[in-house]
């Protein structure tokens, strides 16, 4: 049995196993923001990642897919839908943003969620070299860190979360909350997006068990007496900023960008949407700015599109099912009311797409619209702005978005205020030249100042340092 000094465990190895047209199981990339910030640090540490193939009842070996070291975690049928869709995706994900959707509460899928943890747990345990640090992410495997201490002493445990953490009110609603927390605190340090996750965290650990905090130590009492410190902080996570850069000033993108722009015949202004087609984005708020605006006459079909690429997400989970019948339900009408035989009013795309064609559909948007309602961080606003080394384009961001602290030169905006987004979207419409290469400019310089490779250094050299303590 190999065994490594670094290994990272996340729901999600960074491929998934598809089957091809040829009917050949083959893997691809993984959606999700996690798995674009992680790659380049697995690239460089030559670690083992620990996680799933995307499907169920796939017992897989280790093996080594595209320079990095893999191991399959199984689930069966019923843990895809209790721990995965259930417990994952249908109570931590709406619970820890701000219950946009009513988040469901199943025993069984507590069940389940636990029995998975403590798969991966093991699972990291048994590949780890002696003293090995192991880096653990994301709301699918928050028992993860305590059920690996016990197995494994020795080692160096660090925890991120990438999405928000709730404030009190709403995360004591979950009737584990008191083992989701302890689970966390097996962790030597725990990172998060935000200050304000942090410190939504602190509270909850104080609110619940009492321990001192003085931020962003947590001191936890051991049974024989004395304590352990936890460091819990934000570490907010970013992009690969030179590999997107350098990808949107290949001529072959640029033109492909200029290729987009004609085939929307030319359009004065491009709006441009990319999420995963979840409830958390503000889609539909999006789209109701964008309806306004086209009734009132501010803007006018072929001189303005929406192009909208809503790539497929969670679709078992009702509440998903739901939103892309409301989305598409309104795409339908706005194309219907506004649209001419050679315009339309918005391009919905519900696909994925490769990274070449995100970065030209990036330079080719005059506005790009991130209106999440949360969101832990949002990386495709630092994909955009990575992206325009033309310092053109602007940028419309949710301050309900982990991005809006750093990317304050954004137009920043309030999504459930549909006038103040009609605004700021008009704002951006008729922003002068000069202003608009101004912000990007502010904003590149922020950007280039805590890339991913930054995020990473300075996580794993806080958890070095607190293990360090520890000893
Ligand atoms: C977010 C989460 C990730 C998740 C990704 C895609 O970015 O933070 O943990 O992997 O969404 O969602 P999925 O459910 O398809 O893994």
């Amino acid at each position: 049995n190999q065994e490594y000094d670094f290994i990272v465990v996340s729901n999600r190895l960074p491929v998934d196993r598809i089957i091809d047209v040829d009917g050949e199981p083959t893997w691809r990339r993984s959606p999700g923001g996690l798995v674009t910030a992680l790659e380049p640090v697995m690239r460089e540490a030559d670690g083992a990642w620990v996680g799933w193939a995307g499907k169920a009842d796939l017992e897989l070996p280790p093996s080594t897919e595209d320079g990095i070291h893999i191991v399959p975690v199984a689930l069966s049928a019923l843990e895809v839908e209790h721990y995965y869709e259930g417990f994952s995706n249908d109570t931590l994900w709406p619970l820890y943003h701000d219950v946009i959707s009513p988040p469901a509460f199943h025993r069984e899928w507590w069940e389940s969620y636990r029995a998975v943890n403590r798969r991966f747990a093991e699972a990291s345990a048994a590949i780890a070299a002696p003293n090995a640090t192991v880096w653990v992410q994301d709301y699918q495997l928050q028992l993860v860190p305590a059920m690996l201490r016990e197995l494994r002493p020795d080692l160096t445990i660090g925890f991120f979360n990438h999405i928000p953490f709730p404030p009190y009110g709403i995360y004591s609603q979950l009737p584990w909350r008191r083992q989701i927390v302890e689970g966390l605190l097996g962790a030597d340090v725990i990172g998060f997006q935000r200050v304000a996750d942090a410190g939504n965290f602190s509270r909850a650990v104080r609110r619940l068990f009492g321990y001192a905090t003085k931020s962003p130590e947590i001191r936890v009492p051991l049974e024989g007496g004395g304590h352990r410190t936890v460091v819990a902080k934000a570490f907010p996570i970013s992009i690969d900023v030179e590999s997107f850069e350098q990808m949107a000033r290949r001529p072959e993108i640029i033109e492909r960008a200029r290729q987009i722009r004609e085939d929307l015949g030319n359009p004065t202004t491009i709006m441009l949407g990319v999420d995963r087609l979840d409830y958390t984005k503000g889609i539909g708020h999006r789209l109701k700015a964008y309806g306004e605006l086209l009734s009132s006459g501010s803007i006018t079909v072929g001189d303005s599109i929406l192009v909208q690429v809503a790539s497929p997400s969670r679709e078992r989970v009702e509440a998903y099912m739901q939103l892309r019948d409301e989305i598409e339900l309104t795409v339908g009408r706005l194309n219907g009311d506004y649209a001419t035989i050679s315009h339309g009013a918005i391009a919905y795309l519900h696909h994925g797409y490769p990274r070449e064609e995100m970065v030209a559909l990036y330079l080719a948007a005059d506005v790009m619209l991130v209106t999440a309602l949360r969101d832990g961080m949002n990386l495709v606003a630092k994909e955009y702005v990575a992206c325009r080394h033309d310092e053109d384009g602007v940028l419309v961001l949710s301050e309900f978005a982990g991005a809006a602290d750093e990317l304050k030169n954004a137009l920043l905006v309030n999504p459930h205020d549909i006038e103040g987004l009609k605004e700021s979207m008009m704002q951006a419409v008729v922003m002068p030249k000069r202003e608009r290469g101004s912000r990007m400019r502010a904003l590149r310089r922020r950007l280039r100042d805590n890339d991913v490779s930054h995020w990473s250094h300075t996580f794993l050299e806080t958890l070095e340092g607190a293990a360090r303590k520890a000893r």
